[in-house]
C-alpha cells in the first residue's frame, strides 16, 4: 500500500545556521513520537549536505527543491540531479507551481528534469495545480490531468510508480486560503483515476498523492482523513518544529 508522507518545502527561507538548527529540531522533535508517516525536509541546495550531518536518515528523509535539467557541463548557477545525491539527498520536488511560474518551467524541461532525478534514483515529489481563474470556470480537472499527462506519461509503469504526487492549488499556496478536505478529495481521487487509466489500478492505488497550499496543524487531521489524501507538502507551516510537527502527528 501507499505510504503517508508529510514533507516540508522550505522554499527561499532560513540562513545556514537557521536552516541546520530548524532540521536539529525536527529531527530531536521525531525521537519523541512515533510518526504514523514518512517525513521528509526540502531544503534550500546550500544546507543540503550540512543538514544531512546532523538528521536521522531512518526517521527523517532530505530533499532538494530542484534540480536541472541537464546531467552536466556550462550551466552556470545550475544544480544536477548528481550532485543532490552526492549531498545524501533521497527527494526532489519537481514543478512546483513557482518554478513552472517564476522560472518558466514547461512540461518539457520537467519531463527533462524527472528523468534525471529518476535515473540518480531519487524520488520526485511532481508538483501540480491549477490557479484561481481555472478553479473558478470550472477546468481545473482538465488542468491537472494535462499536467500529469504532458510531463509524465512518457515514463513506463515501473519509473511511474516511484513518483511522488503532490496536488498544490496554485491559490491555496502561501494565502492561507486551504482547499476544503471535499475539494483535496475531488481532485486527489480524480488523479487517482487518471493514473489508474494509464497504468492500471496496482500503480494508482500505490501511488502517494500529498496536498499542499496553506496546510497547518489545524486543517491538517481533517485533510489527511480523506481516503485519496496521503499526506502533505507544507510550505510556511515546515519553517517552525513545533508547527510541523503538528502536521506530522495530524496522522
Ligand atoms: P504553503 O506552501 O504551505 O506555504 O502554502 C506549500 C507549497 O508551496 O509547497
Amino acid at each position: 500500500m501507499r505510504k503517508n508522507i508529510v514533507a516540508g518545502n522550505w522554499k527561499m527561507n532560513t540562513t545556514l545556521n537557521e536552516g541546520v538548527g530548524l532540521a536539529k529540531d525536527v529531527n530531536e522533535a521525531l525521537k519523541n513520537v512515533d510518526a504514523k508517516c514518512d517525513v521528509v525536509i526540502c531544503v534550500p541546495f546550500t544546507h543540503l549536505y550540512p543538514v544531512a550531518q546532523v538528521i536521522d536518515p531512518a526517521k527523517l528523509g532530505l530533499g532538494a527543491e530542484n534540480c536541472a535539467d541537464h546531467t552536466k557541463g556550462a550551466y552556470t548557477g545550475e544544480v544536477s540531479a548528481s550532485m543532490v545525491v552526492s549531498t545524501g539527498a533521497t527527494y526532489v520536488i519537481l514543478g512546483h507551481s513557482e518554478r513552472r511560474q517564476y522560472y518558466g518551467e514547461t512540461a518539457e524541461i520537467l519531463k527533462q528534469k524527472v528523468n534525471l532525478a529518476l535515473e540518480n534514483n531519487l524520488t520526485p515529489i511532481f508538483c501540480i495545480g491549477e490557479v484561481l481563474e481555472q478553479r473558478e470556470n470550472g477546468t481545473y480537472l482538465d488542468v491537472v490531468k494535462a499536467q500529469i499527462e504532458d510531463a509524465l506519461f512518457d515514463l513506463s509503469a515501473e519509473d511511474f510508480s516511484k513518483l511522488v504526487l503532490a496536488y498544490e492549488p496554485v491559490w491555496a499556496i502561501g494565502t492561507g486560503k486551504t482547499a476544503t478536505d471535499d475539494q483535496a478529495q475531488e481532485m486527489h481521487a480524480f488523479i487517482r483515476k487518471v493514473i489508474e487509466d494509464k497504468y492500471g489500478k496496482e500503480v494508482a492505488e500505490n501511488t502517494s498523492i500529498l496536498y499542499g497550499g496553506s496546510c497547518k496543524p489545524s486543517n491538517a487531521k481533517a485533510l489527511f482523513a480523506k481516503p485519496d489524501v496521503d499526506g502533505g507538502l507544507i510550505g510556511g507551516a515546515s519553517l517552525d518544529a513545533e508547527s510541523f510537527m503538528g502536521i506530522v502527528t495530524a496522522f
